[in-house]
């Protein structure tokens, strides 16, 4: 008897102490989660490219707008710091992870491992492939960029005129999913053209990690084996127009070359107003960085998307949803540039003489 009392206040006391462990560590975690705000992670390939910045910038202004917080790691083009990267914001504690992949397939594993700890992930403007564990890919029409440029090429050269205009083209990184959908839009637009003998495309070739030096090199290589004579210069984004320039200067033939472009980076759109560049492409990075900053605060919080699209990563149909894109020339950047305050008047004008200015909104 003495013996079952005993065990009963034993098992009692056991009780008591076990259920105030037990609330103990429930209370705290309460309180702990009302002070935590929703951590999200962002890895970035690069902050090189001016875009990116201003990616980053918006995307964490609409984190915290919703309460959260962001914590940013840049690889700086190395695959292998971008898997430490993902490493280091899984040990961080994020609850959604975002990537802007420098190499697509290579960042996989970044999203197996943040899916093994049961972190949901978007691929960010670039499509991370072969992973089924990839909950959302947010981007832009990446093929219509590539139309929009080689459409203004031709044209632009049609107009001047020029029978059987020679190219060189810029292609992106090859580690870039993206530079393949540019590929494929200009090609839409070349391909028949080039069968019909009507353009010719005299030196195209990568440019590793999206740099303007390996354009550079590319298009001093195009000189060397083709003289002067080069109509026009297909560069896929405005980091590589920014090498192409460079190489034109050179030669003398800045400004006479017509040359494209993808981003609206200021440097880009000043030389747009000041003839050295012919045509860039807007991407309101802004839509695009405050869409998926909602989209992981609702992943991160257990919530479900409803995405509009899907594509194919090669492992299987990602959800995924594209923001609109625009063509930006010498003629339409007030209405494009300016009016939507990417970048301003003073800015974009600042190398032209005002007398020769739009009239200032
Ligand atoms: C692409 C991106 C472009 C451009 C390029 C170089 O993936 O879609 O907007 O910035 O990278 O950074």
């Amino acid at each position: 008897m003495r013996l079952r009392i005993g065990l009963l206040l034993m098992c009692l006391a056991m009780c008591v102490a076990f259920g105030l462990l037990l609330s103990k560590r429930g209370s705290g975690d309460v309180v702990e989660a009302e002070n935590r705000k929703i951590l999200i992670g962002l890895s970035m390939d690069e902050t090189r490219g001016p875009r990116w910045k201003k990616d980053q910038a918006a995307f964490t202004q609409r984190i915290e707008e919703l309460g959260g917080e962001v914590t940013v790691r840049v690889a700086d083009s190395n695959d292998t710091q971008q898997i430490k990267d993902v490493e280091a914001l899984i040990t961080q504690g994020v609850a959604a992870m975002v990537i802007i992949p420098h190499d697509g397939a290579v960042m996989a594993k970044g999203v197996d491992m943040a899916h093994a700890e049961g972190i949901p992930t978007i691929s960010y403007d670039r499509l991370i492939t072969g992973t089924a564990n990839l909950d959302v890919y947010a981007t832009f029409d990446n093929v219509k960029v590539g139309v929009l440029q080689a459409t203004y090429l031709v044209e632009t050269l049609k107009a001047k005129g020029i029978k059987k205009p020679k190219i060189v083209r810029l292609l992106g990184a090859k580690t870039d999913n993206n530079s393949f959908f540019f590929k494929e839009g200009q090609d839409q637009v070349l391909m028949p053209l080039v069968a019909a003998d009507e353009i010719e495309i005299i030196h195209e070739d990568w440019c590793d990690n999206w740099e303007g030096v390996n354009a550079k090199r590319i298009v001093n290589a195009a000189i060397t084996l083709h003289g002067h004579d080069i109509h026009g210069i297909l560069a896929s984004a405005d980091v590589l127009a920014n090498g192409a320039v460079k190489a034109l200067e050179e030669e003398g033939l800045s400004g006479k070359v017509v040359v494209t472009g993808q981003d609206a980076d200021l440097v880009a759109c000043q030389r747009i107003v000041a003839g050295t560049q012919d045509q860039t492409v807007y991407k309101p990075l802004r839509l695009l960085a405050r869409m998926v900053a909602e989209m992981a605060m609702k992943l991160a919080t257990g919530k479900s998307l409803v995405v509009p699209a899907e594509i194919d990563n090669k492992a299987r149909m990602i959800p995924m949803a594209v923001a609109e894109i625009h063509n930006v020339t010498k003629e339409n950047m007030m209405e494009t540039i300016i009016a939507e305050h990417f970048h301003s008047f003073d800015e974009v004008y600042k190398t032209i003489p005002e007398n020769e200015r739009p009239t200032r909104p």
